[in-house]
């Protein structure tokens, strides 16, 4: 008989998203940069669609976004994690928009309507027009207008929100935009990533304090990427580079703001098995849609590397692009087994969002990855449980995986 594996009590079961990935009909610098000559020339030649990589409506939550409560209501969730768009809420520099910020106070009251806790992510990537041609991340007058923005979109929201999340993934954001450059602005400048990554710790320093300083109940993190990094037969070699990459990738970061934040939000995709250098291909005995390897166990890891810090942790993000549900429900369960394993060691693990809880779009991937516990119909917005939607209902009903 298989055993019974019980969370803690109060334990948050969620999902998350991201503005940009669902709402539609926005105007940042990603939408911009998905239209540009530049980009549609580079897919062509790779003979894709321009089309499939344009956000568009993406899966039109802005318009109804009741249709992703009911997806959180059939999963038995009680917590979700979205984001706010800061193009959406400050279009111009300095203006911020009462309908947008309403927008949002309006789907924080249906969630808690239904008894479904909001994080409430401040950042999660794209920036307003304006903001771009300042510089972006790359110019240190960033740091005041996040701080403006955060106190205005706070006030504004705090009454019914009790968590949130200042950045999405810092360090993936400043490595791809700034060092490898694949996405906005494309910059392949490792000056510029150190000023970018210095300038987000700055602004959710300073966040940190404007969002504290409106109701010291309120609970502040970030969401940080972490890598499972191993040492390839445990080499000495191996073993000094997996040691440089979790100081620089996993811990800088949170190292700098760990003075500056009340849990700790964890992103977990990747397993990197370092042989004498990074990312070379390894086996996996199961891959996502996009080639991305499946190794649950790296997030027993992370967490028990996390445990020196001391603060509560929610796992922010965790997923897999799988079309076909082959995987999902599989690889949320041993997940969950290797998380429950953390927690009976001790790690104080409070929650768990599914990266996603609808099919949206996949940033320079466009919209072939499928992420969702919900299918999306592209062309009618409808919304479809896959199996495994079922299964993690389940999981949200009984606090306990099997
Ligand atoms: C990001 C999401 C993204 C997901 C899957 C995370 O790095 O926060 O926006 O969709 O990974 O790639």
């Amino acid at each position: 008989m298989t055993e019974e594996k019980q969370f803690p009590k109060n334990f948050f079961w969620g999902c998350a998203t991201s503005a940009h990935q669902i709402e539609g009909g926005l105007t940042n610098d990603w939408t911009e940069w998905e239209k540009s000559a530049h980009r549609t020339e580079h897919l062509k030649k790779q003979n894709l669609n321009p089309q499939d990589f344009i956000s568009h409506k993406a899966a039109n939550s802005f318009e109804d976004n009741n249709a992703d409560v009911a997806c959180l209501k059939g999963l038995s969730a009680n917590a979700y994690r979205f984001s706010v768009d800061w193009s959406r809420i400050e279009p111009r520099e300095g203006e911020f928009d009462e309908q947008a910020l309403a927008y949002y106070l309006n789907l924080i009251k249906k969630l808690r309507a239904h008894n479904i806790e909001p994080f409430v992510t401040l950042w999660h990537w794209p920036l307003p027009l304006w903001l771009r041609d300042k510089g972006g991340w790359a110019s240190p007058q960033i740091v005041k207008y996040f701080e403006r923005f955060v106190q205005t979109a706070v006030k504004y929201l705090n009454t019914d929100v009790n968590f949130w999340l200042t950045l999405n993934e810092p360090m993936v954001y400043s490595s791809m935009s700034y060092l490898n450059g694949e996405w906005p602005p494309q910059k392949k400048n490792p000056w510029l990533y150190y000023c970018v990554i210095n300038n987000l710790i700055k602004a959710h320093r300073i966040a940190y304090a404007v969002i504290k300083k409106i109701d010291s109940n309120n609970q502040v993190g970030i969401a940080k990427h972490n890598i499972y990094f191993e040492a390839y037969q445990g080499k000495l070699f191996n073993r000094l580079l997996k040691a440089g990459a979790d100081w620089w990738w996993n811990e800088r970061f949170l190292n700098k703001i760990k003075n500056y934040q009340d849990f700790i939000g964890l992103n977990y995709y990747f397993h990197n098995k370092v042989n004498y250098g990074f990312g070379k291909k390894h086996e996996h005995d199961k891959y996502s849609d996009i080639g991305w390897g499946l190794h649950p166990e790296g997030i027993y890891h992370l967490l028990k590397d996390l445990q020196k810090y001391g603060k509560p942790v929610y796992i922010t993000e965790n997923g897999l692009a799988d079309r076909g549900d082959q995987h999902r429900s599989w690889y949320i369960h041993e997940v969950l087994s290797n998380v429950h394993r953390a927690i009976a060691e001790g790690v104080p693990v409070k929650g768990y969002f599914h990266w996603s809880l609808i099919d949206n779009f996949e940033w320079a991937h466009g919209f072939h990855p499928r992420f969702g516990l919900y299918e999306v119909d592209y062309q009618t917005f409808e919304r479809k449980a896959r199996s495994s939607a079922e299964y993690y209902k389940d999981i949200c009903e009984h606090n306990l995986i099997v």
